[in-house]
């Protein structure tokens, strides 16, 4: 077994930039920790090893994306000169676009060329330090588009050096040829395309965009039911342009998240607290549809609901395949602070992600993966914009990303 010593590194193990070491060494055996600390507190047993010198540089948790989309086809730019020409998100769908637009775009394409797209959109997150990322279907809307993104999904898992958690999201938005029916919609999507991608080992979790242009309590509790009787953790798009009492509703049912959250009120945040769900908050969105609603931060500090940050990468509400750029508009635009988001792409996004055993968090006995930035401060992953900061990605114990450096 392959055994390595990390040293000369600035530790950050838990996500929290408030408990940190100067000075520390992780010895990896076998694609996990055996041990980490302060490198003069190193146990005799592991002074051999091979080592391998980080220069100062500052190591963290790998990364986690906890809410994505980033399997789809096309693009909606041309939206996007819409809503600058005066158009808003939801009056674009209500026209037919939106959504449904990219859903016409992803059931077109072949299962290659889905890859290859969405290929494009993950590379840079692992540029960055991403080790786990949640993918959603949801632009197929149909049994066979839908799965054909969940596979896609898996593939990108198993051909690029990230985790990858699927979400069923079928009920996403009502299909043209269900229009009117939206019911019927939820019947097809209960009793046959969650049964079938569940029985195929495609899905991780399930999710609802329940809104106004989505989906209603009531529908949204029907996919939920077929969930929990089948053991899958539900999430939910959540308050994002109206309050309909989603997180709440998510809550009863022991959501790992409800996500967006702008519109959500003291009611929600408690119904939240208690189910331990956590708030995933979504800067690019925010940005990208210029809301101006700010998510509640100050209830969910007071409740102390745990807060994640993630880039909820769409082609309609956020083109974004950069977290650190997420933490720097998580700060400027919602007003939190450093350790807040640091947290919020580590530990409480492993939390929302569904796998904080694995993730988030580096201790003896956990996975290996971590990110090493060429940084002098933590501050510095949410205060640049645009700089590549990770100098290398470690998963599994094994380098597989390094930033070549020519000069
Ligand atoms: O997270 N709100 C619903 N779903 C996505 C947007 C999807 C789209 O516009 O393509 C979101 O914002
Ligand atoms: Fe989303």
């Amino acid at each position: 077994m392959k055994q390595t010593v990390w040293h000369n590194l600035k530790l950050c193990a838990t996500g929290d930039a408030r408990h940190t070491l100067d000075d520390a060494a992780i010895a990896v055996e076998g694609g996990r920790i055996a041990w980490l600390g302060a490198a003069p507190n190193l146990p005799a047993q592991y002074a051999l090893w091979p080592r391998e010198d980080l220069r100062g540089a500052w190591v963290t948790p790998g990364l986690v994306d906890c809410h994505t989309h980033l399997v789809y086809a096309g693009q909606r730019a041309d939206e996007f000169a819409q809503r600058l020409a005066g158009a808003s998100y939801e009056e674009i769908a209500r026209q037919g676009g939106g959504i449904v637009s990219t859903v016409r775009a992803t059931r077109a394409a072949s299962e290659e060329a889905l890859f290859a797209q969405s290929a494009a959109r993950l590379e840079p997150l692992i540029a960055e330090g991403v080790t786990a990322v949640e993918i959603k279907s949801g632009y197929g809307l149909e049994l066979d588009a839908e799965r054909k993104m969940l596979r896609v999904a898996r593939q990108l898992g198993e051909r690029y050096p990230v985790t990858v958690r699927t979400t069923f999201l079928g009920a996403h938005a009502l299909p043209p040829e269900f229009a009117g029916r939206a019911d019927d919609y939820v019947e097809e999507v209960c009793d046959r395309m969650l049964p079938a991608l569940a029985d195929e080992g495609l899905v991780d979790a399930v999710d609802v965009f329940c809104e106004r242009i989505g989906f209603t309590l009531a529908q949204s509790e029907r996919v939920f039911e077929v969930a929990v009787r089948r053991n899958l953790p539900v999430k939910m798009h959540a308050e994002q342009l109206s309050n309909g009492g989603g997180a709440a509703l998510a809550a009863r049912y022991g959501a790992l998240s409800s996500d967006h959250l702008e519109f959500l009120d003291e009611a929600g945040v408690a119904a939240m607290k208690a189910a331990g769900s956590v708030a995933v908050l979504l800067p690019g969105a925010y940005y990208f549809i210029r809301e101006t609603q700010l998510p509640p931060l100050d209830l969910l500090r007071r409740y102390e609901v745990p807060i994640a940050i993630s880039t909820d990468s769409n082609p309609g509400t956020s083109p974004v395949t950069s977290l650190l750029l997420m933490m720097n508009m998580a700060t400027t635009l919602f007003r939190m602070t450093v350790p807040e988001v640091l947290l919020g792409v580590t530990r409480n996004a492993a939390r929302a992600f569904g796998d904080a055993e694995h993730h988030g968090t580096l201790a003896a006995g956990r996975p290996a993966d971590f990110a090493v930035w060429r940084v002098q401060s933590l501050a510095e992953l949410a205060y640049w914009i645009g700089r590549p900061l990770c100098e290398r990605v470690v998963r599994g114990g094994a380098t597989v990303f390094q930033r070549s450096l020519t000069a």
